[in-house]
């Protein structure tokens, strides 16, 4: 007899379960890639854990943010969402229950999102994502910070709220590659500066400052201004596109912060997207931060070079013994695996706690599905000293086209400080 219910309660089960899937295979699938242009894997999972499942700590001048379970649960995530409720968190920042979102949610970025977009974001979520029940840790900021009502001050004076508004005067690709830059891709909550407020100084192409360089921790996220003399003016469409895709090109390679965004979210995006994408770069007006490359620097340099004495330790001796076997005499590295030092944006950065970093802990290449090979640059943090790191990179940031100032042994201190031992023993023979 039970049996025979469970028979006849069957069919009503499976009608139950296909009608409750609102949305159609193509919504889904157009949600789950727009998913990777807006990174949304990367602050909502943490290393090794279930894709979206939340608690990842993200440190803001106010403490430590932990981003929320965004799986179906209808315990743990936002299973119970509305479209309309989903909206409202993606575009303006608005939990469910009303109260604010900590801008660490990238939500004035996420509001120039089409309503479109949003809804197959919302289909993906709800239906292409396994459900995790298992809550995040909760965020507890000190007061005043943990008064959410305050940010709605915040929101007014800094936050964007507007959808992105196609220019007619412009081609399709200019508009699709600012609408990915300024939106889903939020590429300027890390390459625009920051104002008093810790907010984004501007959100899109008619301020000069949109995209002109910002930090993260210690990373410089460079000026992305590719018109005449803006720091990606010596960089070509194809370039930029391989860079995106790949994480490297004939110049350079990615290292810190941006190896993720390649990773999880770049890599993924279609030749097309990133074409729009690059294409808006190039249109941005240029800053003036693009350095003037000369074949008389070059040569001045490795003139020094040829000229070093074995045994004596200065700067250009130490790149000799420790760095040239791979980025060469002539500072410009081999196209695709070794990135030129030759006019690099992290060597020329004002600040060189990233250029530190990676001498110290060496850096890794990510592996992408167009460039599967995961090329490492070894760590030297075992093998030279402060003093000796300082007069290397005061070299390396003279030397060539460069153009930075010296680095010191204190500088070298502080950033040895905050890398693991076993990381810089990593290469030690
Ligand atoms: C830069 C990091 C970051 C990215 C990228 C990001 N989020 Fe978030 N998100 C957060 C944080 C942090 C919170 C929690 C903020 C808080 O507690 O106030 C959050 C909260 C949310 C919430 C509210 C959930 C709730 O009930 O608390 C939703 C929905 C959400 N994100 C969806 C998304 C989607 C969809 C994407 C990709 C399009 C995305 N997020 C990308 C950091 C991020
Ligand atoms: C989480 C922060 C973050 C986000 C989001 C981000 N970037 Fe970056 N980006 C960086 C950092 C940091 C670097 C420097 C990498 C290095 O030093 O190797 C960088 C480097 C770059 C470079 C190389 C510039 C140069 O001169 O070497 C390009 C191009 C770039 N990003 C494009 C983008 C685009 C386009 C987006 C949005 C789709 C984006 N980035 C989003 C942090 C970010
Ligand atoms: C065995 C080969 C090798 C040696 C030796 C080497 N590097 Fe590298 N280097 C690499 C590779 C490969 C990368 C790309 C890895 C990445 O960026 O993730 C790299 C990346 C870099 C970068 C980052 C460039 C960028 O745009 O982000 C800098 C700066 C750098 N190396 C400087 C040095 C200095 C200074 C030395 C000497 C102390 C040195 N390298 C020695 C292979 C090497």
């Amino acid at each position: 007899m039970k049996r025979n219910l469970i028979m006849m309660l069957l069919p009503l089960a499976l009608f139950a379960t296909t009608t409750a899937q609102a949305f159609d295979k193509a919504t889904i699938e157009k949600g789950e890639y727009l998913s990777r242009a807006g990174d949304c894997i990367a602050c909502h999972s943490i290393p090794d854990g279930a894709p979206f499942a939340g608690g990842l700590a993200i440190d803001s001048p106010f403490g430590k943010i932990y981003s929320t379970n965004i799986t179906p649960s209808k315990t743990a995530g936002i299973g119970n969402y509305t479209l309309a409720q989903f909206d409202a968190a993606l575009r303006h920042g608005k939990r469910a229950d009303g109260s604010n979102l900590y801008p660490a949610m990238p939500y004035p970025d996420y509001a120039m999102l089409t309503a479109d977009d949003v809804k197959a974001l919302y289909a993906y979520f709800m239906e292409g994502v396994a459900a995790v029940d298992q809550q995040a840790p909760t965020t507890a900021l000190s007061f005043p910070f943990n008064q959410r009502w305050g940010i709605s001050f915040w929101n007014w004076m800094f936050a964007n709220d507007k959808a992105y508004q196609p220019q007619p005067s412009k081609s399709d690709n200019f508009n699709r590659g600012a609408y990915l830059v300024q939106g889903l891709g939020h590429c300027g909550s890390c390459h625009t500066p920051r104002g008093i407020a810790f907010q984004e100084k501007s959100y899109d192409e008619s301020d000069a400052s949109f995209l002109s360089g910002g930090k993260v921790g210690i990373w410089e996220a460079p000026s992305l201004r590719g018109g005449d003399k803006g720091a990606l003016a010596n960089w070509s469409k194809a370039e930029i596109i391989d860079y995106l895709a790949n994480g490297r090109n004939n110049t350079t390679a990615v290292a810190g912060e941006m190896t993720s965004v390649i990773t999880h979210s770049l890599s993924y995006l279609t030749q097309e997207d990133l074409a729009a994408i690059a294409d808006y770069l190039k249109s941005l007006p240029g800053d003036g931060k693009a350095l003037a490359m000369t074949a008389a620097a070059t040569k001045k340099t490795s003139d020094e070079l040829n000229s070093a004495k074995v045994g004596i330790n200065s700067g250009a001796r130490l790149y000799l013994d420790n760095c040239s076997a791979c980025h060469f005499t002539e500072g410009q590295g081999a196209a695709r695996v070794f990135p030129k030092l030759d006019g690099n944006a992290l060597v020329n950065d004002e600040d060189p706690s990233g250029l530190i970093h990676v001498v110290l802990a060496g850096a890794r290449l990510p592996s992408t599905k167009g460039t599967p090979e995961a090329l490492a640059m070894p760590a030297f943090g075992w093998r030279l000293n402060d003093d000796e790191v300082a007069q290397l990179l005061t070299f390396v940031r003279h030397a060539w086209n460069n153009q930075a100032p010296a680095v010191t042994a204190e500088e070298v201190a502080k950033v040895r400080q905050t890398i693991p031992q076993s990381v810089m023993n990593a290469t030690r023979p």
